[in-house]
């Protein structure tokens, strides 16, 4: 049988992966520091969520390429609630932020064609990018460990200005990056707009992480009007803690006239497959306007993790990098123990986490999520490998 050459992937297990799997299969209770389903994190969810599902009106079909009227004007609600107003017909709904980046890379791409990422960042990226014969180009992220935390991640610019070509069409941002957890600055989102006004590319900014900052609430890029042509996307998994329910949205702004042929463009993208049910849409105003609880919760469970996490790496071998907010934390740690790679030497103890690199972190970096039921926590990270120097 022949198949693409785009799903030509190197299937093979890694051996982290396989030592895992082994231990999974030995029955060995893992301390898995990894968690990030909220769904199975401890958290109770909005009473009665599901009674939303229930609704009558579902059993009717009403198919609009941008998803139900009253389904986006709950968005635009919650933009409202941001301080931003966006008019809901900027808004399409998607069923996951994965297909929001892939509509939008049939947008704007042809085969061949380049989108700019951080190094660092979401590893899902490279399987969408080369679904839809896209080029990932990456630009680089710098730590200062001597910045305050809001000014620890820098993008380096000029790395960004010398990686744009004749064929990039777009630029990522992740608004707080996952993992790193830092949010784009105000002087770097005047120079991204300029940048992108000046080269003729689009923005296209991640913000499932938005309402999760560790201090002061953060600034979505949505607005009514832009400088430059710009997506922002977003959706239930993260904002109310609802992976399973597969709802997203894209918020399109810029120059208006470049968003009237960026929406009739999208909105015939979105008709092709008219991806979303009619339950979800009904229930979606209902969710959105009882996600604080949830939230929450969440923000509180970070604060508490980090805490436990900071008492635990006094006088170790590891210290942990700043962030803003979003779920994970980056911790740097000894490259290997007794010459073993360090996320191995973990898994030897029983404690899962996630090797640095699946995110194209340097090496001696690991991964956890704060979302890890407290006493979880504790005990994981009691047995990493990091005392004793
Ligand atoms: C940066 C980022 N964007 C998007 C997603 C996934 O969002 P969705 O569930 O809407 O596809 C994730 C999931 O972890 C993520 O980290």
């Amino acid at each position: 049988m022949n198949f693409s050459t785009r799903t030509s992937w190197n299937l093979a297990e890694n051996d982290f992966a396989k030592a895992t799997r082994m231990a999974r299969e030995a029955g060995r209770g893992l301390l898995d520091l990894t968690a990030s389903n909220p769904t199975s994190c401890g958290f109770s969810l909005l009473p009665g969520f599901l009674d939303e599902l229930a609704r009558s009106d579902a059993a009717t079909y009403m198919p609009d390429p941008f998803g139900m009227l009253s389904a986006r004007a709950a968005v635009a609600a919650y933009y409202s609630d941001l301080g931003v107003n966006v008019p809901y017909e900027h808004i399409a709904l998607t069923t996951s932020t994965s297909e929001a980046y892939s509509y939008l890379f049939r947008l704007l791409c042809n085969a061949g064609d380049e989108i700019l990422v951080a190094q660092t960042s979401y590893p899902l990226f490279d399987f969408i990018a080369n679904l839809d014969d896209v080029c990932l180009k990456h630009y680089p992220l710098h730590y200062d460990p001597n910045a305050d935390e809001d000014h620890s991640w820098a993008i380096d610019l000029d790395m960004l200005v010398a990686n744009i070509t004749s064929r990039t069409r777009a630029i990522v941002l992740v608004h707080p990056n996952n993992p790193t957890g830092h949010y784009v600055s105000l002087k770097e989102r005047a120079a991204l707009y300029q940048l992108c006004s000046a080269h003729n590319l689009a923005l296209i900014v991640d913000e499932v992480f938005l309402d999760y900052s560790l201090s002061l609430p953060q600034a979505t890029f949505a607005a009514t009007e832009s400088p430059c042509l710009t997506f922002v996307l977003s959706g239930l998994s993260k904002v109310c803690a609802l992976p399973q329910m597969k709802c997203s949205w894209i918020v399109t702004s810029g120059p208006k006239e470049i968003i009237r042929e960026a929406l009739a463009r999208l909105e015939v993208i979105a008709d092709t497959f008219l991806s979303m049910n009619a339950p979800i849409q009904h229930a979606l105003p209902g969710w959105l306007a009882g996600r604080r609880p949830v939230q929450r919760q969440i923000i509180g469970r970070m604060r508490d993790n980090l805490a436990t996490l900071d008492a635990r790496l006094l006088d170790t071998s590891a210290h942990r990098l700043a962030l803003q907010g979003g779920w994970t934390v980056v911790l740097r740690v000894p490259r290997t123990i007794n010459d073993v790679p360090f996320a191995e030497a973990a898994l030897a103890n029983d404690v899962l986490v996630q090797p640095g690199d699946f995110y194209g972190l340097p090496e001696g970096r690991i991964v956890l999520s704060l979302l890890t039921p407290p006493d979880l926590w504790r005990r994981g990270l009691t047995c990493l490998p990091i005392d004793g120097e």
